[in-house]
């Protein structure tokens, strides 16, 4: 069973299953641990958790006093009706632990007129670039040459700087490659990716800038893999198979060669396509044993293959891919995949969003053209907790429209029969003035 506790009631020899802190932050290579030395306790602590979910199945429990006394403040905690903001305020419920990716939430900036021309010009630029030098580090590499960072390393942090002034044009754009430049773009793109999502789980500037050279570097291995198998268009042969799934511990090699020692990108071009129940390739590890950096890797890797043309498939839409990779259980570590959407600013279908004029909506869709620019159904006044008569608007970012604020819990809001409520609004086509 799983349990909320304060630190204070944190003992050796319990199952730690989520901390209140981002992971990142807190002081264990693992997510999830047995708690076994009064030292690791103390190191938790200095980390500033403030509380634990504790799992009783894998570990000491709490003493029945203590679980009744949390049980007791969890009820007081509950919060009162329609009131979101009162519970934010307060110490975090239960349910809030389990999302230790709440930190560093904001919304996607958007650049507009001129700002966006000149931003557009200058990611064009610079993904040219990083494509080239993709290029020569892939040849450099056929040819048992060292890899050299250096370049890239610049690069990465225009990339970077390019993502924190509108990530939806350096990301639109490195979607749009042909066939033949994906190998080498789909290294960008993974790089800005990356960049992108440590970025909106608060990670340090350095951190987000390892992410991204991860992402950059992560599919080297691939040079390992002849052309034709690469590029086939139909299935492949367990044979073939096995090459493909040997890019990964190949990419490994051909970095630790280079003396490339940077711990975060070998992990990642090692686990990139490892998943969470442990089916994934080279080492079928567990979630368990996935950093963060390989969980961000995994989801950033597959998003971008699967909304790009490749010789063997049609890209999907943003808002496809996603649903399509939120369906898949067991692939992907989920929490982080709602902080993925988030970073991009793709609001999916069916999600309860808070707008910048202090209602609530659902998202009924997106705009033709422009998949950040989601149609809303707004129908909640939050300050008044009232119903709005229903009205669609398309979101844009020029000022026309509120914009999106945040990704909403329909518990936070004490939305009557939310699923009722909820498959009203996307069932109906009717537009209220
Ligand atoms: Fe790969
Ligand atoms: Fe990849």
């Amino acid at each position: 069973m799983l349990i909320g506790i304060g630190i204070d009631q944190l003992r050796v020899g319990m199952y730690v299953h989520s901390v209140d802190l981002a992971w990142f932050r807190h002081p264990f290579w693992r997510n999830r641990f047995l708690l076994e030395t009064h030292e690791d306790l103390e190191r938790l602590r200095d980390a500033g958790a403030q509380s634990v979910v504790i799992d009783t199945a894998k570990g000491l429990d709490v003493p029945v006093s203590g679980i009744a006394h949390e049980r007791q403040e969890s009820e007081a905690r509950r919060p009162a009706v329609g009131n979101a903001r009162k519970r934010r305020n307060s110490a975090p419920p239960a349910d809030d632990f389990s999302n230790p990716y709440a930190a560093g939430r904001e919304t996607p900036k958007r650049l507009t007129g001129r700002a966006r021309r000149t931003e557009i010009r200058r990611a064009t630029k610079t993904l040219n670039r990083s494509k080239t030098a993709v290029m020569t580090m892939f040849a450099d590499a056929r040819m048992g040459k060292a890899i050299k960072t250096k370049g890239i390393s610049k690069l990465v942090e225009q990339i970077s700087a390019s993502v924190s002034e509108d990530a939806s044009i350096i990301l639109n754009i490195a979607r749009l490659k042909t066939k033949d430049e994906y190998t080498f773009l789909h290294s960008v793109s993974v790089c800005a990716l990356m960049i992108n999502l440590a970025r909106k789980l608060g990670l340090d500037p350095q951190t987000v800038k390892a992410m991204g050279m991860a992402g950059m570097l992560h599919d080297v291995g691939k040079i390992a893999i002849p052309e034709e198998i690469l590029n086939k268009p139909t299935r492949l042969s367990d044979e073939e198979w096995t090459v493909v799934r040997n890019h990964p511990r190949r990419g490994f090699e051909i970095l630790s060669a280079s003396g490339l020692v940077d711990p975060l990108a070998l992990d990642v071009c090692l686990n990139h396509h490892e998943k969470m129940d442990g089916t994934g390739y080279p080492n079928r590890t567990n979630g368990e044993f996935l950093s963060l950096a390989a969980r961000m890797a995994a989801i950033c890797d597959v998003y971008d293959a699967i909304t790009s043309q490749r010789v063997y498939n049609t890209p999907l839409t943003a808002d496809e891919a996603l649903e399509k990779m939120q369906s898949w259980k067991g692939h992907f570590d989920q929490l982080l995949m709602k902080a993925f959407i988030e970073s991009l600013g793709i609001w999916p279908v069916g999600s309860l969003v808070v707008l910048s004029d202090g209602t609530l909506a659902i998202v009924i869709g997106e705009s033709p053209g422009d998949f950040t620019q989601p149609i809303v159904r707004q129908f909640h006044a939050i300050r008044s907790h009232s119903s709005l008569p229903w009205r669609d608007i398309c979101i844009s970012h020029d000022g026309s429209s509120p914009t999106i604020r945040s990704q909403a819990d329909p518990a936070d809001f004490d939305l009557p029969d939310w699923p009722l409520l909820s498959a009203r609004l996307l069932g109906s086509d009717r537009i209220a003035a």
